[in-house]
């Protein structure tokens, strides 16, 4: 009764494969990290265990901070898998490339809401791309892919990760990020308030600048 029948793959990452799944039937998403030859076996083991453990705690604490994640049914440590509720829905990278101006700003708003409660909550999520969201038929944002994550409530780490989505908008909507980006901060001004949403932005400024120092160091 407890197995997963009609596995099929849904995508091989850098890092894991995702496979769609049936489990007691339900719909699920089976995540299993695969072994990487480049690090030592000993501490590729190390590092899969730990972020298969690590990953459902995050979404969990997500959970609590008010920010909808999969539900997670089976953590297997040894072969590296979780199997987590299958999300119904649109990947917001595709959604945003398809819709309105109008549209846009609704979802990037509700993203940048989303982001500042994991940060109100000491959560970073540590890969904010718009790969990572997906929008469900009732219009609600669910962030996945936790496993670069961590808890942590400095300001360095938060600027970090707004950075990460800025960079990931700039790239995957570079027509029209600008706006994109700004929504993100209104809806986490919504949450945090403008003093912090000032501090978080002159961080990730700050970010910027030291890129940029690196880049010409380099030179
Ligand atoms: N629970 C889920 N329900 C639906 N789709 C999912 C779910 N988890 C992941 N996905 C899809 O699979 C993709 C890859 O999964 P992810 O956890 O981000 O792995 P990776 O580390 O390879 O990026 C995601 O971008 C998302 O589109
Ligand atoms: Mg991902």
């Amino acid at each position: 009764m407890d197995t997963l029948t009609e596995q099929t793959l849904l995508k091989k990452g850098a890092e894991a494969s995702i496979y769609l799944a049936n489990w007691n039937e339900r719909k699920v998403i089976v995540k299993i990290r695969i072994p990487k030859r480049y690090r030592p076996p000993a501490l590729d083991d190390r590092i899969r265990s730990y972020r298969t453990v690590h990953e459902p705690q995050l979404m969990h604490e997500a959970k609590a901070a008010g920010v909808t994640t999969p539900l997670i049914y089976m953590v297997n440590v040894n072969e590296a898998a979780i199997t987590m509720q299958y999300i119904e829905g649109q990947q917001v990278k595709q959604l945003l490339n398809n819709s309105s101006a109008e549209k846009r700003k609704e979802v990037c708003f509700q993203i940048g809401n989303l982001i500042a409660k994991l940060h109100n909550h000491g959560l970073i999520h540590g890969d904010l791309t718009t790969s990572n969201m997906i929008q469900t038929p009732e219009g609600k944002i669910v962030f996945v892919d936790f496993g670069l994550g961590e808890k942590n409530s400095e300001l360095e780490a938060q600027g970090v990760d707004l950075h990460l989505m800025k960079r990931a908008l700039q790239s995957t909507h570079y027509r029209f990020w600008e706006e994109c980006f700004k929504d993100v901060l209104s809806g986490y001004q919504c949450v945090v308030g403008a003093e912090t949403t000032e501090k978080v932005y002159e961080k990730i400024r700050e970010i910027e600048r030291r890129g940029r120092y690196v880049e010409e160091r380099k030179q």
